[in-house]
C-alpha cells in the first residue's frame, strides 16, 4: 500500500506556502529554481557547562541564512544553510529514475556561539549526521509535511514542521502535486461494511533465526583483478530493526552479497559497503593517532516502495592498532540506534593496511579472552539469557499482534 497520497493541490499549496513563516530556501541553477525549501526546525543541544553538567539549549533555525555551498546535481543535491556563528544545516537529496528523498541530514554546530552555548566548556564544533527518514518521493513532487517530527542523535534533537521541500526540481517551478506525509493525512475510516470477523488468536511462534553464516568480503584499491585487497572483513552479520511497528530481524547471506567501499588511503575514512538482496549496510572505519575504530553504520532496507534507514556516525568500536586486525569470534551485539541493532558473529576485521590479502595478527575482543576463564559460565548464562529473550520476543509479539487485533476494531 502506498503510505502517502498524491493529490493535486492547487491553489491550497500556494496558500499553504505563504502562511507559513518558516525558513524559506531557494537555490537556483543557471537562474533557474533547482532546489526549495520551507520549514521551521528546532534544535535543542545537550552540551557540556561547568563541573560536568550537562545543560540543554532549544534554539530555532533562523529565518535568514546562507546557501553557499549548496548545489543541484544530476543524482544528488545540497542544501546548505550556514548560519549564526558558524552553525550549518544541510540537507543531501539523492534520486532515482521515479523519486527522491532526503538521504543525509548534517548539523554543525559551533560551542564557542556563547549567545547560544551559554557557559560551554568546550570551544569545539561538532557535527552530527542523521540518516533521513522521509519516504522516498515522486519526481516532480512537492513534499509537505505540517505535522511534528523529531530526529533524535543522542546529544541533538532536530523538531521539524510545517515542512515543503523539492528537490530535483525539472522545469523551474514549484510542482502542483504534493506528497503528504503519512502523520498528516486523516486516518481512514474502516469501511463500515466489512464483516467483523473476529481473528484467530493463535499466535504464530517466533522461530528464531538460525546463526547467519560467515561470510568474507574484500576490497581492493581498483579494478585490476590481480591488486591485492586493502580492506578485509569476515563476519556473520544478523540485522535487528523496528520498523514503524514492525520487528524485522534477518540474515545477511554472504552468497547473494555483494561489497562496495572505499579503501582508506593516505587518512581517508575506509567504507565497506555491503549489499544484499533489498539491505544495504555500510561500515565506517576512521584512523587515528595509529588506532582504527568503527565510527559509522548507516543502514537502509528497501521494502517495496518504502525505505527503512538508520544509522549512527558518532561510534567507537572495534579499536585495534593499524596494521593489525580486530577480532570478536564471541556474538556481539552493536545497538546502531533506537531502531536498529545488529548482531555479528566470527567478526574479524582490518580496514587498513592489508598486506598480502592476508589478516595480520589480531587483537581480540574482552568477550573472547574472558571465553577461556568461565566457558561453562558464560554458555549457562547466554543460554538463559537467550531462552529469557524468545520468551520475551514471544509475549512481546502476542501482545501486540492482540493490541492490534483490538485497535483494528
Ligand atoms: C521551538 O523553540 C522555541 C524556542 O526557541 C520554543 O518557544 C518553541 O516552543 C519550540 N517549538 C517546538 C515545536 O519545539
Ligand atoms: C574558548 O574561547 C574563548 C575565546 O577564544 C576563551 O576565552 C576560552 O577560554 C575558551 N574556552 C575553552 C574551554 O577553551
Ligand atoms: C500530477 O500527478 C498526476 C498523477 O500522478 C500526473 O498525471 C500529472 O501530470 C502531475 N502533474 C504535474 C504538474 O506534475
Ligand atoms: C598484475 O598482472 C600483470 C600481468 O599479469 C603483471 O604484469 C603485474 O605485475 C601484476 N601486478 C601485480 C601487482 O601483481
Ligand atoms: C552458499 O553457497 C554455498 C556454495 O555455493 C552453498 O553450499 C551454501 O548452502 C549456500 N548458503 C546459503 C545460505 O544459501
Ligand atoms: C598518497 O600519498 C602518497 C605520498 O604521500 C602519494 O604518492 C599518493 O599519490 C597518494 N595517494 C592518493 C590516492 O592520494
Ligand atoms: C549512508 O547510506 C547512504 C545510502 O544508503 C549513502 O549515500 C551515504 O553515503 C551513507 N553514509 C555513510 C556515512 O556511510
Ligand atoms: C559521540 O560519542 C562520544 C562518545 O560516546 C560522546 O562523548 C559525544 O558526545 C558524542 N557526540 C555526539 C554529537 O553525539
Amino acid at each position: 500500500m502506498f503510505r502517502y497520497a498524491c493529490v493535486t493541490l492547487l491553489l491550497l499549496l500556494a496558500a499553504g506556502v505563504r502562511q507559513s513563516s518558516g525558513t524559506e530556501v531557494k537555490v537556483e541553477e543557471d537562474k533557474k529554481l533547482c532546489l526549495y525549501a520551507n520549514l521551521m526546525l528546532n534544535f535543542s543541544v545537550t552540551y557540556e557547562v561547568a563541573g560536568k553538567k550537562n545543560a540543554t539549549v532549544t534554539f530555532t533555525l533562523p529565518e535568514t541564512g546562507t546557501t553557499n555551498g549548496s548545489r543541484c546535481g544530476n543524482d544528488s543535491s545540497l542544501l546548505k544553510i550556514d548560519f549564526g556563528k558558524g552553525h550549518s544545516w544541510a540537507l543531501n537529496f539523492t534520486r532515482d529514475n521515479q523519486t527522491y528523498k532526503v538521504d543525509y541530514i548534517w548539523f554543525t554546530y559551533d560551542l564557542k556561539d556563547d549567545t547560544i552555548f551559554k557557559n560551554s566548556s568546550s570551544n569545539d564544533t561538532k557535527t552530527v549526521t542523521v540518516g533521513g527518514r522521509m519516504r522516498a518521493v515522486d519526481l516532480n513532487n512537492i513534499y509537505t509535511c505540517k505535522s511534528h517530527e523529531t530526529l533524535d542523535s543522542g546529544l541533538v534533537q532536530q523538531v521539524f514542521w510545517n515542512v515543503s521541500l523539492q528537490a530535483f526540481i525539472s522545469n523551474g517551478t514549484l510542482s502542483k502535486n504534493a506528497t503528504i506525509c503519512h502523520d498528516d493525512q486523516p486516518t481512514p475510516t474502516p469501511p463500515s461494511t466489512t464483516t467483523i470477523t473476529p481473528k484467530p488468536t493463535t499466535t504464530p511462534k517466533p522461530t528464531p533465526l538460525p546463526q547467519p553464516t560467515t561470510g568474507t568480503y574484500k576490497l581492493k584499491p581498483n579494478d585490476t583483478s590481480n591488486s591485492t585487497a586493502c580492506l578485509l572483513v569476515t563476519v556473520g552479520l544478523q540485522l535487528h530493526y523496528t520498523d514503524g511497528k514492525e520487528f524485522v530481524s534477518e540474515n545477511i547471506d554472504p552468497n547473494i552479497t555483494t561489497s562496495g567501499g572505499n579503501c582508506g588511503i593516505n587518512g581517508s575514512d575506509a567504507v565497506l559497503v555491503l549489499k544484499c538482496d533489498h539491505v544495504t549496510i555500510s561500515f565506517t572505519f576512521v584512523e587515528n593517532k595509529q588506532k582504527f575504530f568503527l565510527h559509522a553504520v548507516n543502514v537502509s532496507v528497501v521494502n517495496g516502495n518504502h525505505t527503512f534507514h538508520s544509522g549512527n556516525a558518532n561510534m567507537s568500536l572495534w579499536e585495534a592498532a593499524v596494521g593489525s586486525s580486530y577480532m570478536c569470534n564471541k556474538q556481539q551485539t552493536v545497538n546502531v540506534s533506537d531502531s536498529l541493532a545488529f548482531v555479528t558473529y566470527d567478526l574479524r576485521a582490518q580496514p587498513f593496511e592489508v598486506k598480502n590479502n592476508s589478516f595480520a595478527t589480531a587483537d581480540d575482543c574482552a568477550a573472547d579472552k574472558d571465553d577461556n576463564l568461565i566457558v561453562p559460565i558464560a554458555v549457562g548464562v547466554s543460554l538463559a539469557v537467550l531462552v529469557l529473550i524468545v520468551l520475551a520476543a514471544y509475549f512481546i509479539g502476542r501482545r501486540r499482534n492482540q493490541a492490534r487485533g483490538y485497535e483494528s476494531f
